[in-house]
């Protein structure tokens, strides 16, 4: 596969979005030490100090009709999620849509950019950034009380080339069961990986925040949520806190 690693970038999305619009091929993946802008979700920054973090991001070229691509927020949750399980041996689960927690704080966020034409997928880039080996202290004080890393999680600093060859080995076979088998069985998985189904949560969507219990994803991966009145609310973009 091609790979491309850096001392210092930007964004590791960005130069992967220059590079799939160059041509790049399936699988791509681009590393940087130290990012300068790291991005998050909904428009905000993503802390990628150098010599701690694992920040990469990798493209792909599913043969998939535009509208299918959120599902592989999905399948790179599960892939990240089982492969710090086996890596680490630490017990982080997925927060809807996809993040990696440790006990309730954060050791990873996914950002997937897409880029689609009426009917067909160009590319999709999934940006991954995990929180490896900083101490506390490495956290901006905002951070402090959202974040943790692998390395205060489980109390020993972690390899971060062989953390990155094991997701890449996870997301490859993670993807070939959402081609193969498709998107319940990445469900599957999911499921049996979040900590946000069965909880009390309060949903921070576009416009508006409400509080509910968090019963299930529908096939489209939106989080279903009960509200006081009885009512299900279904969640399509937004943000969940416990
Ligand atoms: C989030 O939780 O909001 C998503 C964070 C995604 C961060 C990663 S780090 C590598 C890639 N490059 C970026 O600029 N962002 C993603």
């Amino acid at each position: 596969r091609e790979l491309y690693v850096f001392e210092q970038v930007n964004s590791t999305n960005d130069l992967a979005k220059k590079k799939a619009a160059e041509g790049a091929s399936h699988g791509t993946v681009v590393v940087a030490d130290q990012q300068l802008s790291g991005r998050g979700r909904l428009g905000r920054p993503w802390a990628s100090p150098p010599g701690t973090g694992l920040w990469f991001s990798v493209v792909l070229r599913p043969p998939l009709k535009p509208f299918l691509a959120p599902q592989l927020i999905f399948v790179s949750a599960v892939a990240v999620c089982h492969a710090i399980r086996d890596y680490t041996g630490l017990p982080v689960t997925i927060k809807w849509p996809n993040d990696i927690l440790f006990s309730g704080k954060k050791v990873c966020g996914i950002l997937t950019e897409l880029s689609a034409e009426i009917d067909i997928i160009n590319y999709v880039v999934i940006g991954i950034g995990i929180n490896v080996n900083q101490e506390m202290a490495d956290f901006p004080p905002e951070l402090q009380e959202k974040a943790i890393s692998l390395a205060v999680a489980g109390n020993t600093k972690y390899n971060r080339v062989g953390l990155l060859k094991a997701i890449l080995k996870e997301l490859e076979k993670e993807y070939e069961i959402y081609l193969t088998e498709g998107f319940p069985a990445v469900l599957k998985h999911w499921r049996s990986l979040t900590s946000t189904l069965g909880q009390e949560v309060m949903v921070s969507s576009t416009d508006e925040t409400f509080t509910g219990v968090a019963e299930d994803i529908n096939g489209e991966g939106c989080l279903l949520v009960r509200t006081e009145d009885g009512n299900v609310r279904s969640v399509m973009v937004g943000d969940v806190s416990l």
